[in-house]
């Protein structure tokens, strides 16, 4: 038995080890309806039974214009609702822990689906040229909210255990709480306390209203933009009702503020590993970021640098991964092509998975 194998309690829930299947958009399963379907079902209920903890369905849009494209899967009407009850029935099955991670993509929003909204009017480039964001006003910020807290609802009717607010990687939850992209003057923006108070209403809100045991989780960033000023944004997701933190990435440098270095450790899971010291227990703490191997994993957690992983394209190219990691069997490696991250401009393939469906 490793510690990795060992449970662990997350709000009131408990894993069943400390492995979890970070969101990761699955960019061709679904079409302009943003339905769950066969696909996405089969997907994460193999993940399931590949032995994952948690599961986290991948970023989930609370409004058609909050998309990387038209097929990006959402929850922002109730028809949508019935995809992802098959979903939980899936991962229950096999003893996960099943949430879901909401997004909206704010000033990054593919333009076929809506405006490029955010916290503030800036001019960026993007990877489709140079664009100005058009700036919230407080009622459109009020009606996002509502968005989010509409699509919390929905998960928890979709028998969701919890929800996840997505906010890192440049969306609009992380352009909020980012000084690299909020410049307002008004209770949303200035202090780590108004920067974070988009996500912590909504933290609030959904507490309220789906109840004590639904678990609700950020995934934040941990470098926005200093260290010292991510931690002070992620102790009011905390404050407002946050069990569980996830961290990852966000608009500013994560070499700059990487705490330490270990050799065994990249920068964006020290980050994860400084989180984890920071709450000390009040929250578990998550890291991610190039975890292919067991005895990576083994590492982190039998130090105890966080309470437990995420894990990506080692469990898309594997859905047995966790299985492996927990039990020192064989699986098929991730081949590092990223055909799975670009997969919304190439015609892709996961090799590995391939190669793993071949050998069947
Ligand atoms: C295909 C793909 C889709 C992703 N989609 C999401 C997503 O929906 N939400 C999110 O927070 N991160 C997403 N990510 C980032 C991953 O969750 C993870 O942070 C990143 O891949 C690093 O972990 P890894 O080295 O284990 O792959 C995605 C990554 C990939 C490769």
């Amino acid at each position: 038995m490793t510690k990795t194998n060992t449970p662990i309690q997350i709000g009131t829930h408990t894993l069943k080890n400390r492995i979890t299947f970070a969101p990761t958009v699955k960019f061709d399963f679904t079409d302009d309806s943003g339905m769950a379907n066969e696909k996405l079902i089969a997907h994460y209920t193999e993940r399931a039974k590949g032995g994952c903890g948690l599961i986290c369905v991948e970023a989930t849009a609370v409004t058609p214009g909050g998309r990387f494209g038209k097929n990006h899967m959402g929850l922002w009407n109730d028809e949508q609702i019935a995809g992802h009850k098959e979903i939980t029935a899936g991962c229950h099955k096999y003893g996960a822990v099943v949430i879901i991670q909401l997004n909206h993509t704010g000033y990054t929003s593919n333009p076929e689906c809506g405006p490029a909204i955010g916290p503030s009017a800036v001019t960026r480039q993007g990877f489709r040229g140079e664009y100005t964001t058009v700036e919230m006003s407080i009622d459109e910020i009020h009606a996002m909210q509502q968005s989010f807290v509409d699509a919390a609802v929905r998960a928890k009717k979709a028998g969701y255990d919890g929800v996840q607010f997505h906010g890192c990687h440049g969306y609009l939850i992380n352009q909020f709480m980012s000084p690299a992209a909020n410049f307002r003057r008004d209770a949303y923006g200035g202090s780590a306390e108004n920067r974070a108070r988009f996500c912590s209403e909504m933290i609030a809100k959904v507490r309220e209203l789906c109840g004590p045991e639904f678990l609700i989780s950020v995934r934040t960033s941990g470098c926005d933009s200093t260290l010292e000023d991510a931690l002070a944004v992620a102790e009011e997701y905390v404050k407002a009702g946050c069990e569980y933190l996830q961290v990852s990435s966000g608009m500013s440098s994560l070499e700059t503020v990487a705490p330490f270095r270990d050799s065994k450790v990249t920068d964006i899971q020290s980050i994860g590993a400084y989180f984890k010291d920071h709450f000390n227990g009040r929250v578990p703490v998550s890291c991610v970021g190039g975890l292919r191997t067991p005895e990576q994993i083994h590492y982190l957690i039998e130090n105890e640098y966080v309470d437990t992983v995420d894990v990506a394209k080692a469990i898309l190219a594997d859905p047995e991964f966790a299985n492996a990691v927990i039990d020192g069997t064989s699986y098929t490696k991730c081949f590092e092509c990223q055909a799975c991250q670009f997969g919304p401009f190439t015609a892709h393939k996961c090799p590995a998975e391939a190669k793993r469906l071949r050998s069947r």
